[in-house]
């Protein structure tokens, strides 16, 4: 499996419902192709064929999957992403850009469905070695302003969005205790701003590692 040791760069996007990763996905990969690099832009769960058909499993609440068997489900979606799309665009030496990666197992199965963080790190050093994101853009809301958001654009009707607020808000703290744990790779991020002010202060935090 692909180490960090790459000469790309890879960059993802966390945060709970509603809060605009993929928007934001979308204006950082526009900013840094006009500086001339080369981004390829993917999202999980998904990125290959399989990946998206397990994203439908994964998200249909008539399926009942308990944490463990997301975590599966999901680590069987990020290796066929891995394989297929992220380690060759690194490879290749493009920045990559993924909407969600191993914080949201952490947060969503792990602080807010109760799996051991451990497990989840202890499962990707297994099957991923040491491929982390260099840079982890976290964007943060308060429960209530990503759930409307995230309502706003379509009833929600997957299994996370109708979680309950508890849930939601054991997510946000579990994504802020990654944060906080892991500085230099991960920058929080107020969400509740306009798009373009968020854009500047991702920019600010990317910019300088890009051109290292
Ligand atoms: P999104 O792309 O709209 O954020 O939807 C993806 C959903 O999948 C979101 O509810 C979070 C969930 N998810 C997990 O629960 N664990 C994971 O590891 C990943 C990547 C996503």
């Amino acid at each position: 499996m692909q180490s960090a040791l790459t000469p790309g760069l890879f960059i993802t996007f966390e945060g709970g419902e509603g809060v605009g990763k993929s928007t934001q996905t979308a204006l950082l990969a526009d900013a840094l192709r006009a500086q001339g690099f080369q981004v390829t832009v993917t999202r999980e769960p998904g990125g290959t064929p399989m990946a998206e058909t397990l994203r439908g499993l994964l998200l249909d609440p008539a399926h009942d999957l308990d944490p463990m068997e997301q975590v599966l489900l999901l680590n069987a979606a990020r290796h066929s992403h891995v394989r297929q799309v992220i380690a060759p665009a690194l490879a290749a030496g493009d920045v990559v850009i993924c909407d969600r990666f191993i914080d949201s197992t952490r947060a969503y199965q792990g602080a807010a469905g109760g799996i051991d963080g451990q497990v989840i790190t202890d499962l990707h050093r297994l099957v991923f070695g040491d491929l982390m994101p260099v840079l982890t853009v976290v964007l943060d809301a308060p429960v209530e302003t990503g759930l409307r958001r995230a309502a706003d654009r379509a009833a929600a009707t997957d299994r996370f969005e109708t979680a309950d607020r508890a849930f939601h808000e054991r997510l946000r703290q579990g994504f802020l205790a990654i944060a906080a744990a892991e500085p230099v790779r991960c920058q929080v991020i107020a969400a509740d701003a306009p798009a373009s002010d968020i854009a500047q202060s991702v920019l600010a935090f990317v910019e300088p590692r890009v051109w290292s």
